[in-house]
């Protein structure tokens, strides 16, 4: 196994996005990503993973050490909690996309064990791109941030879970919503059952609110497709009278295909307009 470092990376994994953003391809790609040095010591990427259509993504931090092995994300004790609390508030793993701000586990070894070791800002950076690529491809109403990494690689370096977690972020560059939340591993590290307790319980009152919205994201979806079969029929009972506003949008966005909300200096998802 090689030491950390000893690898020769660009310190980005711009070089390594596939021409097309679809999400086979991007995880194809991933697979081979030596953007920042992880990729060295860990067992594999673990690409984001879930329906391309969900309309809500979950970002963790990195894999764990289960995750690396399986190859999937949250696999292990983390997604265990996860998934435990996603069914007491009412949410469907299966629906919703769940990926993480850096894709190869960071670790120490420590006897046979594989110790997790946070990712610096550089590997965060490096890593990015992945992330902008999943977002750009999924496009979610909604972006679920699991602990620090993942809210402040999207809000900011100075964004403060203690204060802002369950609050919903509207209109930002990466979704219409953002709301962030503890990290589940925060969670299972609390010192003590009444401390473990008392996160879980506001864990579970942030995916309260994570529900509330996707409700919310579901109505509007309804009403919008009620609206356009309305039209349709009216265009059917009166051939000819087009809805000017309608064909408008029509030609600005041929084959109906929906505007690409890109980043500024967003280093992807062009390919894809
Ligand atoms: N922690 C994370 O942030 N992501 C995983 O996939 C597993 C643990």
């Amino acid at each position: 196994m090689a030491t950390q470092n000893q690898c020769e990376t660009p310190w980005t994994a711009v070089p390594f996005m596939p021409e097309r953003l679809s999400l086979p391809q991007l995880r194809d790609a991933a697979a081979t990503c030596r953007g920042c040095d992880l990729y060295c010591n860990a067992t594999q990427t673990v690409f984001g993973e879930g329906p391309r259509t969900a309309s809500v993504m979950f970002v963790g931090e990195q894999p764990g050490d289960q995750e690396d092995k399986a190859g999937k994300p949250f696999v292990g004790p983390s997604g265990q909690l996860l998934d435990d609390a996603l069914v007491e508030a009412g949410i469907e793993r299966s629906e919703v996309y769940v990926t993480n701000a850096v894709k190869h586990f960071k670790f120490e070894p420590r006897g046979k064990r594989r110790i997790h070791s946070k990712p610096n800002s550089r590997e965060i950076e490096a890593c990015r791109p992945w992330l902008e690529a999943e977002i750009a491809t999924v496009r979610p109403k909604l972006i679920v941030c699991l602990g620090a990494t993942a809210s402040q690689a999207l809000m900011g370096k100075d964004f403060r879970i203690t204060k802002e977690h369950g609050r919903v972020f509207r209109e930002t560059e990466w979704a219409p919503a953002v709301v962030a939340t503890s990290h589940p591993s925060a969670i299972l590290r609390a010192p003590d059952p009444e401390a473990r307790h008392r996160a879980y319980g506001q864990f579970l009152d942030d995916l309260r609110v994570v529900r509330a919205e996707m409700a919310r994201v579901t109505r509007e979806q309804a009403d919008a497709s009620a609206e356009r079969k309305k039209m349709q029929v009216r265009r059917e009972m009166h051939p000819g009278t087009e809805d000017r506003a309608g064909a408008a949008a029509e030609k600005a966005r041929p084959n109906g295909a929906a505007p690409i909300r890109r980043r500024k200096n967003s280093k992807v998802g062009r390919q894809a307009e």
